[in-house]
């Protein structure tokens, strides 16, 4: 995957294929500087009425020209009324794209002036997020070979054009490995994706990425003191792990953003066991966890100017022999104690300790990400994750970014009535609340181990798959959702680093681009304030 920018001078006959976007009603694009793709415009309304493309948004024209000036392949592809277009319709736009390019491994996309960044961004990342499948358990060769890793080619009709691309470029590539990362985690079969695998995955990524890594053990997380945490683990045979991942700063000044991400990496539900249909699903329990260790991998690449610390505690929630039991009494991190009522809400087990270790750390912010309860699917199918937090700023800004990224969060209130409903009486609390409100319950037993910081609760169990197939999510199974929407969170909040220019691409020119990227090598962690 690669995304390079080429000045108007770039023949397009040089790619394998060339895309161009159409608003309603438009039927011949000029691109300034571009003056082959304007001579195939020149045929687009004649064209477009035989093929009856308007320019619609989700609908594309594949042209096969047949001349030698031209690439194989000009895609056509709608935006719908100029007036309606957003960021999403740019991202969907890419999708089609992405679909409609056949096996060409180069393609190019003919920009206009304002395009970028926004568009760049936005279409770059919905070209290649499209062409994700998770085909590493296909034996079939073929399979993979009609995915060719693929080129895109910014055409920028001009010099502030490009500029702007070239800046841009590094973006798309981050936030694509970023989601990439996760939906290959979130993915992977839960007799593949052991809390083993998931902590030496991270921590490949983290060495590469130039992030600090810590992985804990049963004995080191059993000394912590995670007792919740801790509990899940044990009706499981395979063992878990606490992963722990630091990038940026310490130094005062810079702000410290916690992330908490549930890496259940299959849930059985334990002794209270859950229906066999569509259990398999429940692979996708690792998705938080998942996601908060792909925005660790775009922070370090973009060199975000923050301090992010990333907690993803990692087990199977499985009956066996010494698991949790319906009314077991288990002690958090922080000293209170919780009443097992159901050993399936094991989620906020998890998320209970992991909060409290995060907590260690002072950070500014907190937020954690957790496919954490059926009855929040219930609410909102898969159009919106639930977001739940003590603090309106930040609600707002994660509310923002949603809508930007388009993976939309919508806010539930926790009302004290919510914390009621988690006291208990053997315990402190107990996890459940009943069968009325879970959604909202879940969130309302996590408030009580954030320790009056501001914090924001992501409940994703809606959104971390789609079978509903949006353009970008096809065939994905996990959508990686989070990543963009967090990512784009810290950069609306504490604003871009300074990543290294790229330069502009020549042709025969090579990956050496992102030579020199890495931030500094790993080093030892050890949180603040540790007790
Ligand atoms: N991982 C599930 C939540 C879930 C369900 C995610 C369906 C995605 C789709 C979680 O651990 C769970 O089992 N929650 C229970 C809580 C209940 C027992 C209070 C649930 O939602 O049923
Ligand atoms: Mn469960
Ligand atoms: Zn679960």
């Amino acid at each position: 995957m690669r995304c390079e920018v080429h000045g108007a001078s770039f023949r397009s006959a040089d790619a394998d294929a060339l895309v161009v976007a159409v608003r309603e009603g438009q039927d011949a694009p000029s691109h300034p500087g571009l003056s082959r793709v304007n001579a195939a415009a020149a045929a687009t309304p004649e064209l477009f009425a035989a093929a009856g493309f308007k320019g619609e948004a989700d609908k594309t024209l594949v042209w096969q020209p047949l001349r030698a000036d031209l690439p194989k392949r000009v895609v056509f592809v709608g935006l719908g009324k100029a007036d309606a277009v957003t960021e999403e319709t740019w991202r969907r736009a890419g999708a089609h794209a992405a679909r409609s390019v056949g096996d060409a491994r180069s393609v190019a996309v003919a920009l206009e002036r304002d395009d970028v960044p926004r568009v760049v961004e936005a279409f770059g990342t919905g070209f290649f997020l499209a062409r994700y499948k998770f085909d590493r358990f296909l034996s079939s060769a073929k399979e993979k070979e009609k995915r060719p890793d693929a080129r895109l080619l910014l055409l920028a009709p001009d010099q502030p054009a490009e500029e702007a691309a070239l800046a841009t470029a590094p973006v798309v590539e981050a936030i694509v490995d970023g989601v990439t990362f996760a939906r290959d985690l979130a993915n992977l079969p839960g007799n593949h994706g052991t809390p083993l695998v998931l902590a030496r995955e991270a921590q490949a990524m983290a060495k590469r990425e130039g992030i600090r890594c810590r992985v804990h053990d049963e004995d080191g997380i059993a000394r912590l003191g995670m007792g919740a945490f801790r509990s899940v683990s044990l009706g499981s045979v395979i063992p878990p792990r606490l992963l722990e991942l630091e990038y940026g700063s310490r130094r005062p000044g810079t702000p410290t953003v916690a992330l908490v991400g549930k890496g259940l990496t299959f849930d059985s539900g334990g002794i209270s066991i859950k229906p066999a249909a569509d259990m398999d699903k429940m692979r996708y329990d690792k998705s938080g966890g998942a996601a908060v260790l792909g925005v660790m991998l775009v922070a370090a690449r973009l060199r975000l100017p923050v301090h992010l610390v990333a907690i993803v505690p990692c087990t199977e929630n499985m009956p066996g022999r010494n698991a949790n039991k319906p009314g077991d009494v288990v002690e958090a991190m922080n000293g209170k104690t919780i009443e097992i009522l159901n050993t399936d809400a094991e989620g906020r087990l998890l998320l209970a300790d992991g909060l409290c270790y995060a907590d260690q750390f002072r950070p500014d912010v907190m937020i954690d990400v957790a496919t954490l309860t059926g009855a929040c699917a219930a609410t909102f199918a898969n159009h919106a994750s639930g977001l739940f937090s003590n603090d309106d700023e930040l609600s707002r800004r994660l509310t923002e970014a949603g809508n930007e990224t388009f993976e939309r969060v919508w806010r539930l209130p926790i009302f004290d009535d919510y914390e009621q409903m988690m006291k208990g009486t053997t315990a402190d609390l107990k996890n459940i609340g009943g069968p009325r409100g879970g959604a909202i319950t879940a969130a309302a037993f996590l408030r009580n181990f954030v320790n009056g910081r501001k914090w924001a609760h992501l409940d994703v169990a809606g959104t971390a798959w789609d079978d509903a197939q949006r353009p970008y999510h096809a065939g994905a199974g996990a959508t990686g959702v989070g990543v963009r929407l967090i990512v784009r969170y810290l950069v609306a909040t504490y604003g871009r680093g300074a990543p290294p220019a790229r330069t502009r691409a020549r042709s025969g020119s090579s990956r050496k681009a992102r030579a020199g990227a890495r931030p500094t090598a790993a080093t030892k962690a050890k949180p603040r304030g540790r007790r």
